[in-house]
């Protein structure tokens, strides 16, 4: 009786010890597949904390993305036909530089110093602009900060595009670029777990996510470790060193095609748009793989929004003053989420450089793919302005479209479920 005792006792103990080691076994692989985001976070100045968890930053050498090298650009005749050469800051300032191009000088400008940039600017300003003072303040910060554009990057994903967990080729047929900002946790994980759900889908399109978010205001609550802790569980955070605001979208813009340049230049297909949108996805990918490679390799697609002109109304948050910008827009897409070709992104980062920034960033888009000599093609499945509303509960309906802007977290749970339903007959 005595020994069958012990007997039992070491079976159970030997069995406790292979539980423990296995389950140690899992934890380490378990940690390796999460190396990656983890590597990539050591580089970034938001991984040291102290001990009441705020970002040490300023301690630490930020990096900023090394220019990719450029290619040697021309701009279309196109883009000096749309845009009228006269007195208004911004066009003397495009003249400039395209006089500038042509005489084969420096087209990029000078990479300014982040933190010098604005100083220099301001007495520049205020002898070029004579109204300058009379503009609304968020418009004279935007002019302020115009050639500034390096601002420190606070969270990256390098590896991003390029090594799938040991998988082989993770390049992503189509990349969701997704305008979002600190605060909105909630969007982000209702898009992860609807439109924005990486993988493969049909006919193995793979298909990769990341949220484009600026820095808070120095007076909100300091998000940086909560960001910093969902950028190491997802894997899907960029983040930069400027402040979130309507006019400095234009930037995000560009650090998108700065970041994709140099660490995504193999994706078939860019996506930009907002974190409140739906997005149909496979109804985009479906709407993708049709094109003819002609088109494929030169896509700037989207709700196209043609023959607008500046508001000139001084309350608008899109106010322009004459003495600012002088002409009519180029076609564009609306900012809401618009498709471009990968093809196209070096040739359209190279451009940006020309082109000074504009403070609406999908005009701004427009304009420089304009200067590409890329017309933009309208897409009716983009409703960037919402749908009548009473289709707005319409599967049916729903189902036919590749893009809805605006849906709460809830409605997009609600519409990418009714969707996919197997229920649903159309
Ligand atoms: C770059 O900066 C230098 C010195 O600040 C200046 O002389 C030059 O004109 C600038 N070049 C361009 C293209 O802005
Ligand atoms: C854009 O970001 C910079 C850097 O954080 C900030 O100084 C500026 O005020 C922002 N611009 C606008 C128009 O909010």
């Amino acid at each position: 009786m005595r020994r069958t005792k012990t007997l039992s006792a070491l079976v159970l103990l030997v069995s406790l010890f292979l539980i423990f080691f296995y389950a140690t076994l899992h934890l380490e692989t378990a940690y390796s597949l999460r190396a990656g985001p983890e590597d990539l976070l050591r580089d970034t100045s938001l991984q040291v904390h102290d001990s009441d968890g705020k970002a040490q930053s300023s301690k630490q050498e930020r990096f900023t993305i090394p220019l990719p090298d450029v290619l040697n650009v021309s701009v279309s005749d196109g883009l000096k036909q749309a845009i009228p050469q006269n007195g208004a800051y911004w066009n003397r300032l495009l003249y400039s530089a395209l006089r500038n191009l042509d005489k084969g000088g420096n087209p990029f400008g000078n990479e300014s110093d982040w933190s010098l940039c604005r100083q220099k600017n301001q007495e520049h300003l205020q002898t070029n602009v004579h109204d300058f003072t009379s503009y609304p303040v968020l418009l004279q910060d935007f002019l302020k900060g115009m050639n500034c554009r390096s601002p420190p990057v606070l969270l990256n994903q390098p590896n991003k595009c390029i090594s799938g967990e040991g998988k082989g080729d993770n390049r992503p047929f189509l990349l969701f670029a997704i305008k979002s900002t600190p605060g909105n946790f909630e969007q982000r994980q209702a898009v992860r777990e609807t439109w924005g759900r990486e993988g493969v889908y049909q006919s193995g399109l793979r298909v990769h996510t990341l949220f484009l978010l600026g820095s808070s205001p120095l007076d909100d609550p300091d998000l940086s470790s909560l960001l910093s802790f969902e950028a190491r569980h997802f894997g899907d955070l960029l983040q930069w060193d400027f402040h979130e605001s309507l006019l400095n979208l234009t930037l995000k813009m560009n650090m998108l095609l700065q970041w994709t340049v140099k660490y995504c230049p193999t994706a078939s297909f860019v996506f930009s748009g907002d974190d409140d949108v739906f997005v149909n996805t496979p109804a985009l990918l479906r709407y993708l793989q049709s094109l003819e490679p002609s088109k494929a390799s030169q896509l700037y697609a989207g709700q196209v929004i043609s023959r607008a002109s500046p508001l000139r109304v001084p309350k608008n948050k899109y106010y322009i003053p004459l003495s600012f910008y002088d002409g009519p827009y180029p076609a564009y897409a609306g900012g809401g989420g618009f498709v471009l070709s990968g093809a196209l992104l070096q040739r359209l980062y190279s451009i940006s450089r020309v082109i000074p920034f504009y403070p609406i960033d999908d005009v701004y888009a427009g304009m420089c793919f304009k200067a590409l000599g890329v017309s933009p093609e309208a897409n009716a499945g983009f409703q960037t302005f919402d749908i009548n509303e009473q289709y707005r509960e319409n599967l049916c309906v729903n189902k036919n479209l590749i893009l809805i802007h605006r849906r709460s977290p809830q409605q997009m749970k609600k519409l990418w479920k009714g969707i996919h339903s197997l229920l649903l007959t159309c």
